[in-house]
């Protein structure tokens, strides 16, 4: 029988009592048992428990069913008040890893990220079963429950562009997702009086049809928020984003999903409780982005909404980059139902996008390079109506 050591002699886990059941012997310095099988399992024989000096012991039997966020936690503050060192014990040790990776997550106060982390070196083998990973995120992510959130959706009618504010209510860290140059002046002014402090100016993608107002509110806002763009895009910027990546603003957080097709850099920010999705030219009100230029890719962006957009729970509100027909937003529901182009098989749907037959986009010229750097170079003369990107 094997006890493994995460956390300095205090906390130990194992898999089942050996044949030998020498369970007395390997654990005469643990103190305390956290027990995680069910009885019927039989892991640990009445007469293993009972030659053993009698320690502290609770009983917390997961199993599919029973893998509760609420139950875990309120083990977590029973747990701490046992006697250390204490053994975390299970048939295989998986159990055990999760059970003790939520202890040590909610008494240090980690996140799940960091929580896993600590987890990974340990070799622990919960880590490749992805139900079990993202139980012991729930568990450890549900301890600081999230606070609530302030949001904007902002509209820049030139090139029918959406800006969306999202805040932490308590902290006031915030995030601003595609701003516009035009609309710099009246953003800055807007999260100011709102007490908010952006620390991130993100961009869904490098834009053809407008410049990014990511440079200039850089300059407007005081507290160095940085700009972001996807590292696939090539774009010059602060932050590079990365598929997986979350944005934290407070105790929220985007999940950045690369969505690639409109453009190769796509990204799509997903909120933290997959309430509202942030698609950018990826998925529109019943559309999408064209897909015929910056690296543009028919069957991708089909693949990247079916595969990170739809995915999503049908209530999830889709906000978009833009719409030119007065629409806010819609639910991933409605648009796997009602998308005129998305609702079609990939083949069908390629040949819709190469007869769109859509002009030559107005400011793409002016507006690309300018947004490869963030939107820093010489202002975009004129004030051409801009080319819808359907
Ligand atoms: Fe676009």
């Amino acid at each position: 029988m094997e006890l493994i050591d995460v956390c300095g002699g205090e906390v130990f886990i194992t898999g089942q009592v050996g044949p030998d059941g020498d369970f007395a012997a390997a654990t005469k310095d643990v103190a305390s048992l956290v027990y995680l099988c069910k009885p019927q399992e039989g892991c640990l024989p009445d007469q293993a428990w009972e030659s053993s000096s009698h320690k502290e012991r609770v009983d917390l039997p997961l199993g599919p069913g029973l893998f509760e966020v609420r139950s875990a936690l309120s083990a977590v503050d029973r747990i701490n008040k046992m006697a250390k060192p204490i053994l975390f014990m299970c048939k295989s040790a998986n159990r055990a890893g999760a059970m003790a990776s939520v202890f040590q997550g909610c008494r240090n106060g980690w996140s799940s990220e960091q929580t896993l982390e600590w987890a990974k070196p340990l070799g622990l083998k919960f880590l490749t079963m992805p139900p079990m990973v993202e139980w012991v995120s729930a568990c450890v992510d549900s301890r600081f429950p999230k606070g609530g959130l302030i949001f904007r959706q902002l509209f820049e009618k030139e090139s029918s562009t959406f800006t969306y504010i999202l805040g932490d209510a308590e902290t006031k860290q915030a995030v601003i997702i595609d701003p516009v140059d035009k609309t710099a002046e009246r953003d800055s002014q807007m999260v100011t009086e709102m007490g908010l402090k952006p620390t991130l100016l993100l961009n869904t993608h490098v834009h053809a049809d407008h410049i990014t107002g990511t440079g200039k509110l850089k300059g407007l806002l005081p507290g160095g928020a940085k700009s972001g763009v996807s590292e696939a895009s090539g774009g010059q910027a602060d932050v590079k984003i990365h598929d997986g990546d979350k944005i934290r603003f407070g105790s929220r957080y985007l999940e950045a999903r690369a969505t690639p097709g409109h453009t190769a850099g796509c990204m799509t920010f997903v909120l933290d409780d997959k309430s509202a999705c942030f698609t950018g030219d990826t998925l529109l009100v019943r559309g999408c982005g064209r897909t015929d230029f910056q690296g543009g890719s028919s069957e991708t962006l089909y693949a990247s909404v079916k595969g990170k957009i739809f995915t999503l729970p049908n209530d999830c509100t889709v906000y978009p980059g833009h719409d030119y027909q007065g629409r806010h937003s819609s639910t991933v529901g409605e648009e796997k139902a009602y998308n005129p182009r998305l609702t079609k098989p990939v083949e069908e749907f390629v040949s819709i996008m190469s007869n769109l037959n859509l002009p030559y986009p107005k400011q793409i010229d002016k507006a690309v390079p300018a947004n490869m750097v963030c939107g820093i170079c010489d202002e975009v003369e004129g004030g051409d109506k801009a080319e819808a990107s359907v």
